[in-house]
């Protein structure tokens, strides 16, 4: 039986379930790996991941879908399983990234437009074959430091709003749903109202370009940054600003038929990014404004505690999955606004 895009789409979004993003490029892995001085080999990259994906029971019961790359939506376990049929017997949808990585924008300053349309019909049936039922495209918008604010141009925000269009058209086309993914970057230091106003005019774009191209909203899952002060912003906003601004700008953008909205962690700490979830589904709980299930597609806040608890070896496996295990629950109880800084003591 083929599912409909919108029955995947919400199946992505239950209650107190989110995504993993385990999707990292070559070259992102390796810096992951480098940060615990394991050598990234076919190998190893397999190994870590299935002891992700065998993490029982916190991948059914927090955990709707798994982001892949195209190495480990092909990659067998150890005894021979597909990592696919892993995650998809924890009750989990595998997923596929499918942009081919973000590079510079001719006659930009330095902007960033993310490429991998040509070829993406047949590279999207064949993963459709491989089992994937949702696929990402991420876009990356750079917000410019002082003396340098012209940074994004709308010319970045057009190009890559665009192409995350024709992404999502394609996609649905081979019956796969779309995540759309324009991540505004939080390196600068920028406070929260300029993230909040480039996130803005992102969105807006955003779904201008869906709409223009014909694509079904039902069908589609945004995956958004949160608005959050710059790294390097030295007034940084707290939760419950981060709350109110974040919903205020997708209430002035995201239309109601969007089933959900799952967040990326973008450099925040493994806390902040569950405290800022929680914040949020908080607020969203005291109104009807807001009619989307908010949700989380988290890479490094939900492996930086499991990849170190691990660092190579089989017998951390078990360290591992427990420290996989509690990001997962933890998250799980920010997606529906039930997580206090008591359970998180309680439970590590
Ligand atoms: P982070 O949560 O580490 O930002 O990764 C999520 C992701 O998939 C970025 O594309």
């Amino acid at each position: 039986m083929t599912e409909s895009l919108q029955d995947i789409a919400q199946a992505m979004v239950a209650p107190g379930k989110g995504l993993l993003a385990a999707d990292e490029s070559s070259g992102t892995i390796k810096k992951r790996f480098d940060t615990i001085d394991v050598e990234s080999t076919e190998g190893n990259r397999r190994d870590y991941r299935e002891m992700l994906f065998r993490t029982s029971p916190e991948m059914s019961d927090h955990i709707s879908g798994v982001i892949l790359f195209d190495e480990t939506i092909r990659q067998k376990a150890a005894d021979g399983t597909p990592l696919t049929q892993i995650i998809r017997d924890a009750g989990a949808i595998p997923g596929i990234k499918v942009d081919l990585g973000a590079k510079d924008l001719p006659r930009s300053s330095g902007e960033k437009v993310t490429e991998g349309l040509d070829g993406l019909r047949d590279r999207l049936a064949e993963y459709y074959d491989l089992g994937a039922r949702f696929a990402k495209w991420r876009a990356v918008i750079d917000i410019g430091r002082e003396g340098n604010r012209s940074v994004p141009s709308p010319y970045c925000i057009k190009t890559n709003t665009h192409a995350l269009a024709r992404y999502a058209a394609l996609c649905q086309e081979a019956g796969i749903v779309p995540i759309v993914e324009p991540e505004v970057l939080m390196d600068g230091d920028h406070d929260a109202t300029r993230c909040y106003q480039v996130t803005q005019a992102t969105l807006k774009s955003l779904y201008a370009e869906l709409y223009e191209q014909r694509v079904a909203l039902e069908g589609t899952i945004l995956k958004p940054n949160m608005i959050v002060s710059g790294k390097l912003c030295p007034t940084q906003a707290s939760p419950e600003e981060v709350a109110e601004k974040t919903l205020k700008c997708f209430a002035h953008t995201v239309p109601a038929a969007v089933p959900g909205i799952v967040f990326l962690s973008g450099g925040q700490s493994d806390m902040d990014a569950t405290i800022h979830l929680n914040a949020i589904n908080q607020l969203k709980n005291t109104s009807t404004a807001y009619p989307w299930a908010l949700s989380f597609s988290y890479g490094r806040a939900l492996q930086t505690a499991p990849l170190h608890a691990w660092r190579g070896t089989s017998a951390n496996v078990p360290a591992g999955q427990k420290a996989f295990a509690h990001r997962a629950r933890m998250n799980g109880l920010a997606a529906t606004g039930s997580w206090s800084a008591d359970i998180e003591k309680q439970n590590a």
